[in-house]
């Protein structure tokens, strides 16, 4: 973690909640586009994988934090659960969520909520899983969100995380930093019309904590059985607990 306060808008007085949430906001309509684009399309075999790993458990309540356009929320209705809801703090991004929910008529089995990861509007043990895909690096305070998780997260329940993570080994490390802090801000530039937000975005994958120092995080934060899986070289990685 570096000590330099990693946040879109370096030059705004705004928290790092207010900013993302005003990012995410601004990209929303593109947001979708620029996830296939950016991730060359692996981003849903991602989730795919993260979804696998759920299906022992045969969750029937499912919460999706930072559900943002909804699209690990949908994926997550091949577990059949009785219910999903979808949690974010920007309702650009659950706007664009809720088309995508009607178009397919799941409405009845996928709620949107608007909130805060790190102040949920749930009771304590409701879910019997809930997901996080490209969601964690953006909290505020990680250990508040992740604590959050855990109330609201039944016994023996279980949490999968997706996130960004930098490959290590040549010659993928050096490729990929070429490609995420030189070509991705390009792109994210032109297609979101977004000045800040995808140079933030390497900048933060950068600061985050990955591997064994977030599963430290999961521990302090109360979740056990911990375990981490890198993808596609490290570019990705899922992280599990369970309550
Ligand atoms: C990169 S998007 C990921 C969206 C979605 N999970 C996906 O897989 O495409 C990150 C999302 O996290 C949301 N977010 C960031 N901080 C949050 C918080 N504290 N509580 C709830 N949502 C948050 C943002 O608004 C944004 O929609």
């Amino acid at each position: 973690m570096t000590d330099k306060k990693v946040v879109p808008y370096q030059e705004m007085e705004a928290s790092k909640k207010e900013q993302i949430e005003m990012m995410f906001d601004n990209v929303a309509p593109r947001y979708d586009l620029l996830n296939r684009i950016i991730s060359l399309g692996i981003d849903k075999h991602w989730r795919r994988k993260a979804i696998d790993i759920l299906a022992p458990l045969e969750p029937q309540r499912i919460l999706d934090v930072a559900t943002g356009t909804g699209d690990f929320a949908l994926a997550t209705l091949s577990l059949e659960p009785k219910e999903i809801v979808g949690v974010d703090i920007s309702t650009q991004m659950l706007a664009v969520a809720r088309e995508k929910i009607n178009k397919k008529k799941v409405g009845d089995i996928v709620k949107l909520k608007v909130g805060d990861a790190e102040n949920l509007p749930f009771e304590d043990n409701s879910f019997d899983a809930i997901t996080v895909a490209f969601g964690v690096r953006n909290f505020e305070n990680l250990d508040k969100g992740l604590k959050e998780l855990n109330r609201v997260l039944r016994k023996d329940g279980k949490l999968v995380v997706l996130e960004l993570t930098r490959p290590g080994k040549f010659p993928m490390k050096q490729l990929y930093d070429f490609y995420a802090m030189r070509i991705l801000p390009l792109i994210g530039r032109l297609i979101s019309k977004d000045q800040n937000a995808y140079s933030y975005l390497p900048e933060s994958i950068r600061a985050f904590p990955e591997g064994q120092a977030f599963i430290q995080h999961l521990e302090q934060c109360s979740f056990q059985a911990t375990e981490w899986m890198p993808l596609t070289f490290g570019a990705c990685s899922i992280y599990t607990g369970t309550k």
